[in-house]
């Protein structure tokens, strides 16, 4: 297992995931921007990402892989995959069940206790660098009513715990899921599928390009990432991100 070779703790910043983008060049493989406070943290579908100062974790890690440790382009989901179990171990170890929404958000029981935005660099169907960027809920016990359905560790266990702490077991179990991206990720197909949020029941989704509401069931993900889903009359179809998204 490699491990980080520097964390950079900040007070505040405007996104990490920014941050490490700006500071790319210089920045060495396996390096970490982990800030306190985000003024404008990102998240998924261009929406914003809300953490309140000091309670949880906020950062971004580098790869740049120099000796071609990374997938192919059209792979490049297996670093999704990776980071998603890494995340659900290091909860796990703590004592807290969780699932996979797919692609990666991770959730307990229906509420999300973390986000990830992870931001490829590609040259034709080579992955320059990957800038991983995850908000885990750590120590935050209310949330602002506009957020759906957030949840925390400390929600889930009622421990308060050292973010220091958090961060540095979280990465050990991301390096260690990571290291499975030699050969494309491809032993964690099947874990990854396994751990999906209501795999195998009946659940309402949304056609984000067709509109409109639809019930499915989810039977797993494929390779580059797509989600399957069994609708009406027993045909397995595969959707994108931006195609579908779930009714919770
Ligand atoms: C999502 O679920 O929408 C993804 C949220 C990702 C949030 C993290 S916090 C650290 C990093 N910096 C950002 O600006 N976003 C990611």
């Amino acid at each position: 297992m490699k491990e980080p070779v520097h964390i950079d703790w900040l007070t505040e910043v405007d996104s990490t995931n920014a941050e490490v983008r700006r500071r790319l060049p210089e920045l060495d493989d396996l390096s970490v921007i982990a800030s306190l406070e985000q003024t404008a943290g990102r998240g998924q579908r261009g929406n914003t990402w809300d953490s309140s100062p000091g309670e949880n974790l906020t950062f971004s890690l580098v790869l740049k892989p120099s000796d071609g440790g990374f997938p192919r382009a059209n792979r490049q989901f297996s670093i999704s995959r990776a980071v998603a179990l890494g995340i659900c171990d290091h909860l796990e170890s703590r004592g807290i069940n969780c699932r996979i929404k797919w692609p990666n958000d991770i959730y307990v029981k229906d509420r999300k206790v973390c986000g990830v935005l992870i931001e490829n660099s590609l040259s034709g169907n080579e992955i320059v660098s990957s800038v991983i960027g995850i908000g885990l809920n750590v120590n935050q016990k209310d949330f602002p009513e506009h957020l759906p359905n957030p949840t925390s560790m400390s929600l889930c266990t009622g421990e308060e715990y050292s973010l220091e702490a958090e961060l540095d077991g979280l990465l050990s179990r991301l390096l260690e899921r990571l290291g499975s991206l030699a050969n494309d990720g491809v032993p964690l197909a099947g874990e990854y599928a396994e751990k999906l949020y209501r795999l195998n029941v009946s659940s309402e989704f949304e056609d984000c390009l067709a509109g409109g509401r639809f019930h499915g069931i989810i039977r797993g993900a494929d390779e580059t990432g797509f989600l399957l889903v069994e609708t009406a009359g027993g045909t397995l179809k595969k959707f994108g991100f931006k195609e579908i998204s779930y009714v919770i």
